[in-house]
């Protein structure tokens, strides 16, 4: 396959350089498969007293399980149970032999913790390397990891995957933009790994420097933890003559390298199913979806140890296609949460349709927020966004923002009030963006 190549850059790894599972026959996974869902449910029930209870309140016994399919069989587990097990209930080994926690914040309520043993640990490192190596990275690349560093998983995975890998691994962290790019200059790093965002905050500080960015010495970018479309792929490719790859991960899973796309196809996420067996479901019913139909993504683990997940419903929307550049399955690039859709006037929107239509404005940049208000009974939507550059005449202003909210209408369905504003109005998150500003009143 003819990769765009970038830089002059040969980021596709050779099949030697590939482990042998990822390019295994279906029937060598689904054995697999079956071992470690059959070790999963075992383990759960005997050492988590909550997979216990929900498992005899189901009526099911993990020797019930026989054949992938008896999965579904099964009960669900979501973020309330492991609030509700809040902090370490969840857990399947004694505390002692789990060496790292992460949690993530959430947006209201107690954080949900997650724990790992040591071979936890091991196993994140090489799935994170192997997402690299996917991406184009490859031992004795320079790594600069912009991920936050702390209780969230991406700068911790990344860095461990970093160097499991073999790359010069620079832990950077979030936040100083300034200094981000002072440090890609200095230490000319191959790879950057940061929320897709975030990258866009680091592209405007290269820009006001007077640095060009297709200059710098960045060849690839894994770009994750929250939704961005395939235009800000285009976007962040042309301004740094980049490779840009979707990394996805979740905290309870694992964190950061569940999934990830490869750099030659870039035709959505294969998902690492030697360590993560996933479902997609019918969001309302809870039936299993077959393969090809969109739906919420649920995933049960299969070599965790300090924290197994039980069809873990993740609240993601995608849906699951056959493996292409690897045999394991691919997951679609994720469009949204079901927590992030909105509901307006009957129609359901997510952030990253606006994305899309704001980056077929030639004046828009893709800094923007979404609030949502409501007027009496009616829910409003309007769309702050900031003109580029060289549209931010009053008049360019108008004509970008009656652009915008032409094609919402056309291609959304629904009508928005649209604010251009100045570049660099829209407040910058160092990780995750906040797409949406909710303003209805609580009910
Ligand atoms: O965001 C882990 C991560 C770190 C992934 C760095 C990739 C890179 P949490 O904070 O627990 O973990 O948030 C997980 O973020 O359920 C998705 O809704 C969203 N998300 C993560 N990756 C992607 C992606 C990390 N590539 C939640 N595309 C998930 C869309 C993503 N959404």
């Amino acid at each position: 396959m003819q990769v765009t190549l970038r830089k002059g850059f040969e980021v596709q790894p050779r099949k030697e350089e590939l482990e042998p599972i990822e390019m295994a026959s279906r029937a060598e996974i689904a054995a697999l498969q079956r071992e470690g869902l059959k070790r999963t449910l075992r383990h759960a029930y005997a050492n988590v007293p909550h997979y216990r209870k929900r498992f005899d309140e189901a009526r099911i016994h993990p020797d019930d399980f026989k054949e992938l399919e008896d999965l579904r069989k099964f009960p669900f587990s979501t973020k309330e149970d492991l609030r509700a097990n809040y902090p370490f209930g969840m857990f399947a080994v004694p505390r002692e032999k789990v060496v790292r926690i992460h949690a993530s914040s959430g947006t209201t309520g107690k954080p949900t913790v997650v724990g790992y043993t040591k071979a936890d640990i091991d196993i994140w490192s090489d799935l994170m390397a192997r997402s690299i190596r996917a991406s184009g990275g490859r031992a004795g690349m320079k790594v600069h990891v912009a991920y936050g560093y702390g209780l969230f998983t991406g700068g911790l995975g990344a860095h461990y995957g970093s160097e499991r890998l073999g790359c010069t691994t620079i832990p950077v962290s979030g936040g100083m933009t300034e200094r981000q790019v002072q440090l890609i200059q200095d230490f000319e790093p191959d790879i950057i790994m940061v929320t897709p965002s975030y990258m866009l905050a680091i592209l405007d500080e290269f820009r006001a420097k007077g640095i060009d960015p297709r200059k710098s010495s960045l060849k690839v970018g894994i770009f994750g933890a929250e939704p961005w479309t395939n235009a800000m792929r285009a976007e962040i490719e042309e301004a740094f003559d980049m490779h840009a790859v979707d990394i996805y991960g979740l905290s309870e899973v694992m964190g950061p390298g569940v999934a990830n796309e490869c750099v030659e196809t870039k035709d959505g996420l294969h998902v690492w199913e030697d360590h993560f067996f996933p479902e997609i479901i019918d969001p309302q019913t809870g039936a299993v979806l077959p393969d090809g139909e969109k739906g919420e993504l649920v995933f049960t683990s299969l070599s965790k140890e300090a924290m197994p997940v039980v069809r873990y419903r993740t609240r993601d929307l995608t849906r699951l296609l056959p493996g292409t550049a690897r045999s394991m399955r691919r997951m679609e690039k994720i469009t949204g949460r079901s927590d992030d859709m909105l509901i307006i006037r009957g129609v359901n929107v997510f952030p990253t349709q606006v994305e899309e239509q704001i980056l077929r404005c030639p004046g828009l940049a893709a800094h923007y927020q979404i609030e949502v208000t409501r007027e009496g009974r009616l829910d409003e939507m309007r769309v702050l966004v900031e003109a580029r550059e060289d549209f931010t005449d009053a008049g360019s202003r108008v004509a970008q923002g009656d652009l915008l909210c032409r094609q919402v209408k056309d291609l959304i369905g629904v009508t928005a009030k649209v604010s251009v504003v100045e570049p660099g109005a829209i407040e910058r998150s160092l990780g995750k963006a906040k797409r949406v500003v909710d303003k209805r009143p609580k009910e």
